[in-house]
């Protein structure tokens, strides 16, 4: 069964689209012991309210992938969750085949991607790696901050057509051709998620971060076309987690 399919079965099963961002701050001294105990137990308490965890340097870097994340990642996976990786691989095609390897070797179901390094001798052996091993690709499209106008939002000329076109319209319409599992739009701006539906249909799912903490609403994203919606700080830095993560589920159910 494709990623693609392990997600759908995942949020239908466990009545949630959300996919939690296990991340948390700095910290100067840190003790890794003390920070895999608290990863954790935000695991264990959201959980039930979440289909899959997504998992970024703020773990791998502590914790390293082959001690801490893959013992989280086993238990993320015991949960029946599915556990995704935010290492935006942005390299050369050798390079990204290695980096793929690395993480699905410690268990990881899916990576995300840009699309900016291009298919030959870029994305391509990425997407023969992860065919391979039957994994998903998850792939940049409109980030959620601010800033990613100034990339993702230019206007460029598409190579196909020799017509103007958004940056982020031709990542939608290259998603599709090469067959990636998923496209990033953020939630905080979801004009542009409903623009990338139109091209992707249900063909590919739309995966929006960028909810609380950087100002986007889960109800609006959802109503826009989001498929599955990356939550970190709203629900890491609560005080409740499982409140957090249930009162956020709850908002969406039945949009
Ligand atoms: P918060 O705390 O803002 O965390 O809910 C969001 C998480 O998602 C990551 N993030 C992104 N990842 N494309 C991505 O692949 C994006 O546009 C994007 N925006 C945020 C962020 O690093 C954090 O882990």
């Amino acid at each position: 069964m494709s990623f693609k399919m392990k997600m759908e079965q995942a949020a239908k099963s466990k009545g949630s689209p959300l996919v939690l961002a296990l991340d948390f701050p700095f910290e100067p001294q840190q003790n890794r012991e003390k920070l895999l105990v608290k990863a954790q137990a935000v695991l264990k308490a959201a959980y039930p309210y979440v289909c899959a965890v997504k998992i970024n340097h703020h773990l791998t870097l502590p914790l390293g992938t082959f001690d801490g994340v893959s013992q989280l990642v086993e238990q993320i996976r015991g949960q029946g969750l599915l556990a995704i990786m935010d290492a935006k691989v942005n390299d050369i095609g050798s390079t990204n085949q290695v980096i793929a390897e690395y993480y699905f070797a410690a268990g990881f179901d899916a990576l995300i991607a840009n699309p900016f390094i291009g298919w030959d001798e870029g994305l391509k052996p990425l997407f023969d790696v992860s065919h391979r091993l039957n994994r998903g690709i998850i792939l940049l499209c409109y980030m959620s901050h601010k800033g990613a106008g100034e990339g993702y939002g230019q206007t460029i000329i598409d190579p196909d057509t020799g017509q103007p076109t958004l940056q982020y319209l031709s990542f939608a319409r290259k998603a599709l051709q090469w067959g990636a599992d998923g496209v990033v739009v953020g939630a905080t701006v979801p004009q542009k998620i409903a623009e990338v539906k139109q091209i992707l249909d249900s063909e590919v799912a739309i995966y929006s971060p960028g909810v609380g903490a950087q100002g986007g609403a889960a109800e609006t994203a959802v109503k826009a076309g989001s498929d599955y919606l990356i939550v970190g700080r709203e629900i890491t830095m609560a005080l409740d987690p499982a409140y957090a993560a249930r009162q956020l589920s709850d908002s969406i159910r039945g949009i």
